[in-house]
């Protein structure tokens, strides 16, 4: 099948098809990801949780992100990939943004990069856009502002943080986005910004009434059980199976029973 772009997702949006997203950190669960058919697979900067053990996703380095969206790349034959620009490296003035920016797309070959924030960072978002490169925006619950906000309590509850998230996402419209990931906020308020922008919106735990919706791949698999918030449905208990797995395995070292005849020369 051919391969997804900034102006099919568009196209599905106008059409009121919905749009699946979900993150992958490495080769192998890129293309697992991409042949079960998702349209977007996105190097999520919570591989510094997910991947590195760290309690948020501030620490992941722009080297680290790099790392692993080459390595995600190298598995994608049909999804649209997008990157994680990871905290200090855009939000300092536009220049080094740019800078960053252009890093991740020479070294992972990459589609395109997201980052969060709305008005603070627009100069960047724009000149960025202007170097010809795709950027998805990302409002509500902003994890590389969790030092701002003091918790991962449901975002933008209140009118005045409610209109400036409406404000920020025709903004980062305006200025040439191709989509936004609006994260846990209320379901009303996620739909009118979807209904209000021409381009795709996509959510996570933001409601139906949006145009995507985007999980952490090993929390819906059940790879990682220690993040249960509401909006998570778990699909497997991958997490279940390897520990299965894995008991037997260590069973049978113990006992000698692997190697049999058979897995020996
Ligand atoms: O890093 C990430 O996984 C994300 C998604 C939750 C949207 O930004
Ligand atoms: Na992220």
């Amino acid at each position: 099948s051919r391969r997804v772009t900034t102006q099919r997702l568009l196209e599905m949006k106008q059409r009121g098809e919905k749009i699946s997203m979900l993150t992958a950190y490495d080769y192998t669960m890129g293309t697992i990801v991409d042949r079960a058919g998702v349209d977007i697979i996105l190097v999520g900067d919570s591989a510094s949780n997910v991947m590195c053990g760290n309690i948020t996703t501030l620490p992941i380095t722009l080297d680290q992100m790099i790392f692993l969206a080459k390595s995600v790349v190298r598995g994608v034959n049909r999804a649209l990939v997008v990157i994680d620009m990871p905290f200090g490296s855009y939000q300092g003035n536009s220049k080094e943004a740019l800078a960053s920016a252009i890093r991740i797309m020479k070294e992972t070959h990459g589609d395109c990069l997201k980052v969060e924030g709305g008005e603070e960072i627009l100069e960047s978002v724009k000149r960025i856009l202007s170097a010809g490169i795709p950027v998805m925006g990302h409002l509500g619950l902003m994890p590389q502002s969790i030092n701002k906000y003091g918790s991962y309590a449901v975002r933008a509850k209140d009118d005045s943080e409610a209109d400036k998230l409406i404000r920020d996402a025709h903004l980062l419209e305006e200025a040439g986005c191709f989509g936004i990931v609006l994260e846990k906020i209320p379901a009303k308020l996620a739909q009118r910004v979807a209904d209000e922008l021409t381009i795709p919106v996509i959510g996570i735990g933001a409601g139906g009434g949006v145009d995507g919706q985007v999980l952490v791949l090993h929390d819906m698999v059940g790879l990682n059980q220690d993040f249960s918030p509401r909006f998570l449905r778990r699909y497997a208990n991958i997490q279940g199976i390897m520990n299965e797995a894995i008991g037997h395995y260590v069973e049978d070292v113990k006992s000698g029973d692997f190697p049999n005849e058979k897995e020996q020369y």
